[in-house]
């Protein structure tokens, strides 16, 4: 049997899979089992923000490899206390928890929210979410994402969670009240089509959350890591939320999550309340430790900031010249989107036949979250592939 008939007979069929089975990754570029190489532009969903097997992380996990993997939470673990340290320094950060997946941190952040509400009043356990957001696919995470075909057929989900308009306080006010635990939001909402929030918005949810005593949760899964342009996306709206989820490009690939949290959040879990086996193991955050030395220089931020804005114009100048596909170009940093006035799944697979990889979100957004190293060189010769893909969607 070949890799796709094994898929077939053994792998449970949650995903829609591409015919393509990659074997190597360096940087930019990932090649396939025939030896064709793809120019990445989406990074594993935003994940190898490194590029593929960055030489420092994977030398950094082949060292720890060697040196010790697990040993659980039950003793102190140096590269989880030294990573927590350094999410805490470059951030509003005091207090890190650390998970393996985004799903994972979310559900953890909104237990955080309830034992803080409940604790003050058994009746305060609402959270108010946004609708077109995702955060992820356990019960709480479905529960608290504003798209119904995440959570159709899993019902009931939570009890207590209210939906409101994403950029929209007026809709946030009707929703929240003395009962409300905590308050979940994307500073930029990804899978519902890279979408930003607007600075008041989030001031505005800052100023409602302190009226009721709210916790703040920012979801940075997608966002954090440089990705945007600054280390975590809060950083380009003067609001700090209380609780921030990190998860995704943490590890450049190795799965860990996080949660953050500062102030009245920082000592909500106390012994006993939460845990996670694998959370914050040697492995996973001796990996995590190098990601962020590197993310965390300003040079390497300014770089993705300048990137960001030179894949954005050539996206606009394809917009300019297909004007009946793109619509317009939105985002920040090296996390943008071109709005499509057609679906556009084909278009993403006639990218990938031509050898480039990005993907489609939302059903007409053509997402770009390509490593953070990628050179100028790279954005143009994926421009170029694209601007042919586009060419033949045109009519
Ligand atoms: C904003 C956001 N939150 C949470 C998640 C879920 O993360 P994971 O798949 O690691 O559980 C994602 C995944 O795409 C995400 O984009």
């Amino acid at each position: 049997m070949n890799v796709f008939e094994k898929t077939e007979n053994f792998v449970m069929k949650t995903y829609n899979r591409f015919p393509v089975v990659f074997v190597k990754g360096r940087g930019s570029w990932l090649y396939d089992d025939k030896g064709k190489k793809y120019l990445d532009m989406l990074a594993g969903i935003a994940v190898c923000n490194l590029g593929h097997c960055h030489p420092a992380v994977s030398d950094a996990i082949c060292d720890q490899a060697r040196k010790l993997i697990h040993v659980s939470n039950l003793f102190h673990i140096e590269t989880q206390a030294e990573l927590a340290e350094l999410i805490c320094e470059n951030s509003f950060g005091e207090k890190v928890f650390f998970c393996n997946s985004g799903a994972e941190a979310n559900e953890g952040a909104i237990k955080l929210a309830r034992r803080y509400g409940t604790e003050k009043n058994p009746e305060k356990y609402e959270i108010v979410a946004f609708r077109q957001s995702f955060h992820g696919r356990t019960m709480a995470a479905v529960s608290v994402t504003g798209q119904g075909k995440y959570s159709e057929g899993f019902g009931p989900m939570l009890t207590g969670v209210k939906f409101a308009e994403f950029n929209n306080l007026d809709s946030v006010k009707e929703v929240v009240s003395e009962r409300t635990a905590g308050i979940i939001v994307e500073p930029i909402q990804g899978e519902g089509g890279i979408v930003p929030a607007e600075e008041e918005f989030l001031e505005g949810l800052r100023e409602i959350a302190d009226e009721i005593d709210a916790i703040l949760i920012f979801d940075e899964v997608q966002t954090g890591i440089g990705r945007t342009g600054k280390i975590f996306a809060y950083q380009h709206y003067g609001v700090e939320p209380d609780v921030m989820t990190l998860a995704k490009a943490l590890g450049n690939g190795v799965p860990i999550g996080a949660i953050v949290a500062k102030g009245k959040a920082a000592d909500v879990l106390k012994p006993g309340l939460h845990a996670s086996t694998f959370g914050g193991n040697p492995l996973v955050t001796r990996a995590g430790v190098e990601v962020m030395r590197i993310v965390s220089d300003e040079g390497f931020l300014r770089e993705v900031e300048r990137k960001g804005e030179y894949l954005r114009k050539g996206l606009e100048e394809l917009r300019d010249r297909f004007p009946g596909v793109i619509d317009y170009v939105r985002g920040k940093g090296l996390m943008v989107g071109a709005v499509c006035k057609i679906p556009c799944v084909d278009i993403v697979k006639s990218a990938l036949e031509k050898g480039l990889i990005i993907n489609c979100t939302a059903g007409n957004v053509l997402r770009f979250v390509p490593p953070l190293v990628i050179t100028e060189e790279e954005i143009d010769y994926g421009l170029k592939i694209l601007e042919e893909v586009l060419k033949e969607h045109e009519g």
